[in-house]
């Protein structure tokens, strides 16, 4: 089977995809400083994988290490390079656009440096949404133009035109970006999930936290939007359907036809700020305290995906709805209330 390098692997999508690789049968090898993840996250998913985890070993690097990553490429010939490691706080990409520039930029630059020289041009790399900024209409196609608000948004285009000019100047790069919706959710097992540091800016795993009791009630930002209730809309996706879109992505990179190419993942379906706190309340049994706010800067009104590109190209399709999501979100919860720490620990 072949063998897969896997960027950010500790964190929170790429230890889900980890797994489903794992489980799919390929061999993969991971990388991450834990800037923001755990190594509790690699055991975990070793755990959860079984037998297979003998298809997996792990490397603690930060991808601007350019001389710990070349040992990696020299030991190891490598299939296809899937590309999660980034730092993706908005409102701290704001505030240090250079930390941002640095990390997502002269990472992945060295990254594609290091993947030439050993011969290595199949990428899946991780887009997102944001780069449809407030779209005019929905479904957002691959095709709406792109636009970012904040030094964040701007390393994912900068990456996707960077991606585009590689294929236009040598063919034998095969390349598919995948703008992904809101990842939610977390593995059914409750193993691995999302563990966020500090106060965390998402949606869901702020309401996880106050369904802790570590956060006293959750802000709606804005609640008078031109929506079925006021608040924001968004593509909720459960994270496994992701992980899963990944897969789909590897084996599109098959195809003699495929140069570069961007898909969307997500569901297709919009769900507001409240209709989630309310599948989530049912979910848990708990009640989300709220408090209505202003609306966020930067945030668009309405995002959801068109899902018939990745549906017909990539032969994938999400399979979980919001009410999945949030059982297992809190599954994920209930049972690591301190994420991969515990009570009383520093959060990593
Ligand atoms: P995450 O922070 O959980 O995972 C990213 C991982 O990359 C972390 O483990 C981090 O320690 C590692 N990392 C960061 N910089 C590194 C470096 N220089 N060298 C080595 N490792 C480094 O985030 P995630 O939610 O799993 O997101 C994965 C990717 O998907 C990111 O590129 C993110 O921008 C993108 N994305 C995420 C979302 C989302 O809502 N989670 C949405 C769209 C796109
Ligand atoms: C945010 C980022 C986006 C990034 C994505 C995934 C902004 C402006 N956008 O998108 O660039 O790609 O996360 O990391 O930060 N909400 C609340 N209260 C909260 C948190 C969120 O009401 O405490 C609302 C938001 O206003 C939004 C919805 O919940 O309507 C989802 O928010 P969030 O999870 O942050 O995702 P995005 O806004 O889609």
């Amino acid at each position: 089977m072949p063998m897969i390098l896997v960027t950010g692997g500790a964190g929170y999508i790429g230890s889900h995809t980890v797994l489903q690789l794992l489980l799919a049968g390929y061999n993969v090898l991971a990388v991450d400083n834990f800037d923001n993840s755990s190594a509790v996250a690699i055991s975990r998913v070793k755990e959860l994988a079984g037998k297979l985890a003998k298809n997996f070993s792990f490397v603690e690097l930060d991808l601007r290490n350019r001389a710990a990553l070349e040992k990696v490429f020299t030991n190891q010939k490598f299939d296809a390079v899937i590309h999660f490691a980034g730092l993706k706080a908005v409102g701290e990409s704001v505030q240090k656009p250079l930390l941002y520039f640095d990390n997502n930029l002269i990472g992945t630059i060295i990254l594609f440096q290091v993947m030439v020289a050993h011969g290595c041009k199949k990428l899946v790399f991780s887009s997102s949404a944001t780069v449809y900024g407030w779209p005019k209409e929905v479904p957002c196609t691959e095709e709406f133009p792109l636009s970012s608000t904040n030094p964040y948004g701007r390393t994912k285009l900068i990456i996707e035109e960077m991606c585009r000019d590689l294929y236009c100047a040598d063919k034998n790069w095969k390349i598919i970006l995948l703008r992904y919706f809101n990842p939610v959710g977390a593995h059914p097992s409750g193993f691995i999930g999302e563990d966020p540091r500090g106060i965390p800016n998402n949606l869901m795993p702020f309401v996880q936290q106050v369904a802790v009791g570590r956060l006293p009630s959750l802000t709606v930002f804005g609640n008078d939007y031109k929506t079925c209730d006021g608040t924001g809309v968004r593509d909720y996706i459960h994270v496994v359907d992701l992980a899963e879109g990944h897969i789909a992505a590897l084996r599109k990179l098959d195809d003699p036809k495929i140069g570069c190419e961007v898909y969307n993942l997500g569901t297709g379906k919009g769900t507001s700020v409240l209709e989630m706190v309310k599948a989530f309340e049912q979910a848990s049994g708990k009640k989300i305290p709220l408090a209505m706010g202003g609306r966020r800067p930067g945030d668009a009104e309405i995002v959801y995906a068109s899902t018939k590109k990745a549906e017909k190209e990539l032969n994938w399709k999400a399979k979980h709805d919001i009410d999945d999501m949030c059982r297992d979100q809190w599954n994920w919860a209930s049972k690591n209330p301190y994420g991969y720490g515990r009570s009383g620990d520093s959060p990593k």
